[in-house]
């Protein structure tokens, strides 16, 4: 590589190999595409001792080569036929061409000298392969300052096209995903809004449906029929069930748009779980299964906004009613902690926690962490048979996320599943 009459004139071996390097980091730390084909350009031009550079890129769909050259602050491109010129026989053939003088070569194209009024003499012209080996450019470099380009020019530039090939494509790809990016966030930010219209949408004309039936069931407007009475019944628990649903629905979405502020404050939360467990009781009851209470009668208070975690229990008893077939148990308890000595700010004062078990159908391990993302539900197929949105575990976490604490989950499928959550003591009052 080089000989001595090279080294006193050029640059000496070592000299090239760290303006490789110098270049090689350079390209891989540049993403955006234009800055980095100036790059490649303005790196080769200084690493080959020459006049300039240009790397041309190969356009498949029209048969073309074409770039982009820096005019001062401005981009200008240049197009032409990919079959044209220098840099064309390269991109064609995949052969290297290390012309000494442009002008005894009658592949040189002297027209666009003259509409340039540059001097071309020496060309040094490589073609650009992708991993696959397929010519993606060409680099071509201009006028050696010094004589006439060598082998060692030609392996230098040969290295500097590996490279800049794999930036090239990185740069590509890296662009890619940010547009990906962009679209995919635009997307969420459209379903953020089209379910705050819809919930709000949902909930006005349920007002006055439940206004009316609870009127008429009160028997004000007149006497109800006791089949009346029946059916009116079914027809207001169906109404509340729906105002639960979009109730939910409106809560996620004030979260999931930061618009649902927790207000925690000391609360006691033993009689919050007694409350919602007969709640569900009702409908345990009436799929047969058995719902236990282990929750002592002297649990400190927990400093939470009381109307978030107890939608979130409500959740999650849900599903274990839900998830649990007949003749199944749910048991519902809670235990006092002490702080750890590392408790952080906030929880200083130990914590309860409280524990939600059921004998149900489980959760495969690896569906476990993604029980949580909005929509997911296991066995979408099963939603028919059992119903829900896959929204209510997303609002819990949400609503855990705001507290500062998560949920724990363990299952086996087939034989049943605990949900943990930690909620932390409030400062005991004198
Ligand atoms: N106690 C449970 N037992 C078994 N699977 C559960 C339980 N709780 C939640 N899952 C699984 O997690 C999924 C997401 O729950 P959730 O967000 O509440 O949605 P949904 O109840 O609307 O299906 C459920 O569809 C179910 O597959
Ligand atoms: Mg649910």
């Amino acid at each position: 590589m080089g000989n001595a009459a090279q080294r006193v004139t050029g640059l000496g071996d070592a000299a090239r190999l760290r303006i490789l390097l110098d270049v090689i980091k350079a390209m891989s730390a540049e993403t955006d595409f234009d800055r980095l084909l100036q790059l490649i350009m303005e790196e080769t031009t200084r690493a080959m001792e020459a006049d300039r550079s240009t790397l041309f890129l190969v356009d498949h769909q029209r048969g073309e080569l074409w770039s982009r050259v820096a005019l001062g602050l401005q981009h200008q491109e240049i197009r032409f036929k990919s079959h044209l010129g220098i840099a064309g026989h390269v991109a064609t053939t995949g052969e290297l061409l290390n012309i000494p003088d442009a002008y005894e070569d009658p592949r040189f194209n002297q027209e666009v000298d003259r509409q340039t009024g540059y001097r071309t003499r020496s060309i040094l012209c490589m073609p650009v392969r992708n991993k696959v080996g397929t010519i993606v450019g060409v680099l071509q470099v201009l006028n050696k300052r010094s004589g006439v380009f060598t082998a060692a020019d030609q392996e230098l530039l040969d290295a500097l096209a590996s490279q800049a090939a794999i930036a090239l494509e990185n740069a590509k790809l890296y662009e890619d995903l940010r547009r990906a990016y962009g679209e995919l966030k635009q997307l969420d930010a459209m379903k953020g809004n089209f379910l705050a219209n819809i919930s709000h949408e949902l909930r006005t004309p349920l007002a006055p449906i439940i206004g009316y039936v609870e009127m008429l069931l009160s028997g004000r407007p007149g006497p109800l029929t006791d089949r009346q009475r029946s059916h009116l019944t079914v027809v207001e628990q169906a109404v509340q069930r729906l105002q639960g649903l979009i109730e939910d629905l409106l809560a996620f979405v004030q979260m999931d748009q930061g618009e649902l502020a927790i207000q925690a404050r000391a609360f006691a939360i033993g009689p919050l779980l007694e409350e919602r467990g007969r709640l569900i009781m009702p409908r345990a009851t009436e799929k047969g299964l058995m719902v236990e209470f282990g929750v002592p009668p002297e649990l400190p208070d927990v400093r939470v906004d009381p109307k978030q975690i107890a939608r979130a229990l409500m959740l999650m008893l849900d599903n274990a009613v839900k998830f649990t077939p007949q003749g199944g148990r749910i048991t519902l308890s809670a235990k006092a902690h002490v702080a750890p000595d590392d408790a952080p700010p906030g929880w200083q004062h130990g914590y309860v926690e409280v524990s939600l078990s059921d004998t149900g159908i489980g959760i495969p391990a690896d569906k476990i962490p993604r029980i949580f993302d909005k929509f997911y539900q296991v066995d979408a197929s099963a939603t028919r048979s059992y119903g829900g949105t896959g929204l209510g575990l997303a609002l819990v976490k949400q609503i855990m996320d705001a507290h500062g604490t998560r949920v724990d989950v363990e299952s086996t499928p087939g034989v049943g599943s605990t949900f943990r959550v930690r909620l932390p003591i409030a400062e005991a009052h004198a």
